[in-house]
This record gives C-alpha cells, sequence and structure tokens, in this order.
C-alpha cells in the first residue's frame, strides 16, 4: 500500500485507456469485482457536472424533504464514490458501500465500459447528469487548483488542451457524456441535464421523484428545492465539502461550491479558445442526437 500523500499531485494512472487519478488506481479487482445490489441507486456524471447537487437531492428524497437527516453526515459519506480511494488516509469507496444498508445511493464517474457488471445484471437504477463541456471544462480547472488527488493543472490555456483530448481525470467528456446517452434507452437511467436543473429545479426534481417511483406532497417537493439551491448548500457543511480533509482539498484556492451557474465560461474562454474548441467540438459530436445549451 501507497504511504498517505504518496499520491498527491500525481500524474494519472491508466486504467484500460482512461487516465485515472492515481490514489484511486490501486487495486482495481476492489471495482471490477463489485456486488451492486438490485435496489441500488447509481448517480452517475463525467466530473463537475452537478452530482453533488443531485446527490443531495436523492437523499433528500429518500428522507421524505426531512432537512435535519439530511445533514447526519458529509455528502462523501451518504453517497459514496465507488472509485475513491486515498490509501492509509480514508477507506475506499467499496469498503464505505459494503457496511451500508440498502437503499445505498452509488456516486461514479467511471465511463460506461469501467462500470462493475454487476450493476447492469442487478438492473440497477442509474441517474446521469450531463453539463455542458464549457462550463465542465471551466470547473474542472478550478477543481484540479484546489483539489491534490490531480496532477496541477498548469496554465487554463494548457488545461483546455488537455481537457480536449481528454488527458483529465476520467478521460473525455465527449466520449463519456455520447455513451450513457446511447445507454439510456436499453437500462433504467434517467438522463438529466445541469442547465435544465438550473432553469426548473422543481421541474427536474419532480422527473426525479417520479423516477425513484415516490409520492412526495408538494410542500415537501417545495423544501427539497430550496434545501438544495446553491446558497443553501454552499452554506450547508454536509455538502460543501468542507469537511474533506484539508490536505487534499484547499478551499482558499477555489471553494469546492464556486459560482454554480451556467454560462461562466464566458468569462475565462478568449475568441480564439473559443472558436478552436466550438470547431473541435463539432467534430467530436457530429456522431450523436445529444445537444447541449451553453447558456439559459
Ligand atoms: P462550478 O465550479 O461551475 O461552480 P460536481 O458536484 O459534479 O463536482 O459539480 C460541481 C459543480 O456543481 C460546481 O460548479 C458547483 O458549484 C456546482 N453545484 C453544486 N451544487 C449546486 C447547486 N445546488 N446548484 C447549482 N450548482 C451547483
Amino acid at each position: 500500500m501507497a504511504p498517505p500523500d504518496s499520491y498527491l499531485r500525481q500524474d494519472w494512472q491508466m486504467i484500460r485507456g482512461v487516465p485515472m487519478v492515481c490514489a484511486f488506481s490501486f487495486d482495481w479487482d476492489r471495482i471490477d469485482k463489485f456486488q451492486s445490489r438490485p435496489d441500488d441507486i447509481v448517480i452517475s456524471t463525467y466530473p463537475k457536472s452537478g452530482t453533488t447537487w443531485v446527490s443531495e437531492i436523492v437523499d433528500m428524497i429518500l428522507h421524505d424533504g426531512d432537512p435535519d437527516k439530511c445533514k447526519r453526515d458529509a455528502i462523501f459519506n451518504k453517497v459514496p464514490m465507488l472509485e475513491f480511494a486515498a490509501p492509509g488516509r480514508m477507506p475506499p469507496g467499496t469498503e464505505q458501500l459494503a457496511q451500508m444498508p440498502s437503499p445505498r445511493v452509488v456516486k461514479t464517474h467511471l465511463p460506461i465500459n469501467l462500470l462493475p457488471k454487476s450493476f447492469w445484471e442487478n438492473g440497477c437504477k442509474m441517474i446521469y447528469v450531463a453539463r455542458n463541456a464549457k462550463d465542465v471544462a471551466v470547473s474542472f480547472y478550478h477543481f484540479d487548483l484546489m483539489n491534490k488527488l490531480h496532477p496541477d493543472p498548469g496554465t487554463w490555456d494548457e488545461y483546455l488542451e488537455k481537457y480536449m483530448v481528454g488527458r483529465v481525470a476520467f478521460g473525455s467528456w465527449y466520449d463519456h457524456v455520447k455513451s450513457w446517452w446511447d445507454k439510456r434507452n436499453d437500462h433504467c437511467i434517467l438522463y438529466l441535464f445541469y442547465e435544465d436543473m438550473k432553469e426548473d429545479p422543481k421541474r427536474e426534481i419532480k422527473k426525479v421523484i417520479h423516477f425513484l417511483k415516490k409520492d412526495l406532497a408538494e410542500s415537501v417537493v417545495d423544501k427539497i428545492v430550496y434545501s438544495t439551491s446553491f446558497d443553501m448548500m454552499k452554506d450547508n457543511p454536509a455538502t460543501n465539502y468542507r469537511m474533506a480533509p484539508a490536505t487534499v482539498m484547499d478551499h482558499s484556492v477555489s471553494p469546492f461550491m464556486r459560482k454554480g451557474i451556467a454560462g461562466d465560461w464566458k468569462n475565462h474562454f478568449t475568441v480564439a479558445q473559443n472558436e478552436k474548441f466550438d470547431e473541435d467540438y463539432k467534430r467530436k459530436m457530429a456522431d450523436t442526437t445529444l445537444s447541449f445549451r451553453t447558456e439559459i
């Protein structure tokens, strides 16, 4: 086992062609052989697409909108990340999950080909959230600056080049969103968009309630909308990642709950970067019916 800190700011380790966070890459058998339970609810996303937001929404739905119950623990303990590991520092996600009572809510950023087979075999419900590529790039860059489990991202310009070719954690955004989109009709997958959630959170939360076959009073739905707003989650220690070890996440560099808007990319992309990105995007997204809004 690697000593703590030997995996901080290390380069990606490749797992079947996918760049993986070094700390997560040890003993990959624990992922491949992970045993799901039929009532597991999987929250799958490309990083920085609204994972924490939808995780808190699902936890609130399962607890009938009770804000006190939902403050029982940090989001990363309530909804463990399957592939998470920080050897010598924290228990891996697989161990956390093995000890959890059902129904478990499982977070993952794994691309479709790396998701443990057991989830498909058990027909587990999956909620996928996608966010437009430009806002993800900006959010991911700031996350890499503050999260020492990732290598230093370099300058914004350098980072954007790496992002476009998928040399970032969990690989290509383009492949991720497209392959989950293609799978949505073959399995029990609810495919949501961050921009839709920003536009009308109540409408999107109702989709999740319906998908989970819950029946909640309108007043409870309103409570969930209120408690999962950006401002409430930013102030809530259980959801703002301030409970994560400061040696790993440095919120003084960039807070985890950063801006929470659609269209922030306009404050970061230069005209030249935007033109190059758009041209490349058109090529990479030519083979899909999937489309995104970059502002609302
Ligand atoms: P920004 O960096 O653009 O602010 P993830 O949870 O997948 O890591 O995504 C993090 C992104 O979602 C961050 O985006 C964060 O601010 C945003 N986010 C988290 N909770 C949110 C909420 N309740 N409403 C809107 N955005 C939220």
